[in-house]
């Protein structure tokens, strides 16, 4: 059976990548890790970390690239969602065993040697698919990554503590304070003859 790990990356087309960086970069403040030169798919991609996905804005370098005829016939815009898999294999035959039309029935190799498949849109609603399998050299990016956010969730879980602890204060002394009002009231009765 299939296992989905996480998204990978989602996969948008440009025709102009320094123009589209005007948005994805100095819009939503992405940063680009790297471009990559992809002959083998005729498209220059670069890369956008986001957490533990990415952003990939993808230019084809030919008119003849299945992407460069997308672009052509749609204009930029989505054009596939990438799915990290435990077991590429695995996954395929899964897929096959269940009629799903694959345009990749056979793993081939991608960005980074990444070892990636494409399922056809028809079989998942509109979607151009893509799945891909961990590579050896990737565990020490991913580990960096974890560490990135590791430290983040503990410099946020800091905050979070100390408004814990500041609303636990401020309970607390609104607790003394109205149980003070019940006492002087109390005294106040007593004194009353
Ligand atoms: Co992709």
């Amino acid at each position: 059976m299939t296992s989905i790990q996480r998204i990978d990356h989602v996969a948008i087309v440009v025709d102009d990548i320094d123009e589209a960086l005007q948005f994805w970069r100095d819009g939503l403040g992405l940063r680009i890790s790297h471009v990559e030169d992809v002959p083998d798919q005729e498209s220059v991609v670069a890369f956008l970390p986001t957490g533990d996905s990415e952003v990939e804005l993808v230019r084809p370098t030919s008119d003849q690239s299945g992407i460069a005829r997308y672009l052509e016939k749609s204009g930029p815009g989505l054009h596939h969602i990438c799915f990290e898999v435990d077991d590429i294999e695995t996954a395929l035959s899964h897929l096959k065993a269940l009629s799903v039309r694959l345009i990749n029935p056979e793993p081939v190799i991608g960005t980074g040697g990444k070892r990636i498949a494409f399922i056809h849109p028809e079989s998942a609603n509109g979607v151009l698919v893509e799945l891909y399998e961990l590579t050896a050299d990737e565990p020490q990016i991913r580990f960096e990554r974890a560490s990135r956010l590791a430290n983040r969730a503990i410099a946020s879980s800091q905050v979070m503590a100390a408004g814990v602890r500041a609303f636990l204060r401020a309970l607390t002394e609104d607790g003394r304070a109205a149980a003070e009002e019940v006492v002087d009231e109390q005294g106040q009765a007593e004194s009353v003859p």
